[in-house]
């Protein structure tokens, strides 16, 4: 069994990491598989954009039996259920990973507008979330969720295979 995944900014890397040193699995890179990726389980971790979880496309023709996807809310954003269905992994095990956010001056390029607009659309109320102003801030200002105990799901459902 392997980890693979996909990171832009770090915090998908980290839980990875943690993984992989939690239950000995090797983690790799979507773009850095070895050969022997095709034979193997795969336990994938991913961030998610406008609630498409990035680089689970390139992994359709490997056996991937677990993702987990980040993110910057408490639960997921969009719902898990439209999670599931807009990445069409209905029928796999699915964990949320409250992920993180650097600060909106270190964002780069076309991020950086894409989030500038996010921002100005929540302080506008033009967006159905939870808590408006607290996500605002945490692209802003920046946020790290990225905690230990998130992964226990994980590795409560491992333990049970
Ligand atoms: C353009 C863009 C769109 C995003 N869309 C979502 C989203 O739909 N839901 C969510 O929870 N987080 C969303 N995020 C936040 C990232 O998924 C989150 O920051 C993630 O933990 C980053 O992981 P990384 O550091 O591994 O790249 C978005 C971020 C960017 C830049």
């Amino acid at each position: 069994m392997l980890i693979v995944y996909e990171s832009r900014t770090g915090f998908t890397k980290r839980y990875a990491d943690m993984l992989a040193e939690k239950t000995g699995l090797k983690a790799y890179r979507t773009n850095e598989l070895p050969e022997t990726a095709k034979g193997e389980e795969i336990i994938f971790l991913g961030w998610m954009r406008a609630g498409i979880i990035q680089g689970l496309n390139m992994l359709r023709t490997y056996n991937v039996i677990a993702v987990c996807a980040s993110g910057i809310g408490h639960a997921p954003e969009p719902s898990a259920e439209e999670v599931i269905s807009m990445n069409k992994i209905q029928g796999m095990p699915f964990f949320y990973l409250r992920g993180g956010c650097l600060p909106l001056k270190e964002q780069k390029g076309l991020y950086r507008i894409m989030l500038s607009f996010f921002v100005k659309m929540l302080k506008s109320g033009k967006v159905k979330t939870e808590n408006p102003e607290e996500s605002a801030s945490i692209i802003e200002n920046g946020f790290d969720g990225v905690r230990e105990e998130n992964l226990e799901p994980v590795l409560q459902w491992l333990k049970a295979r």
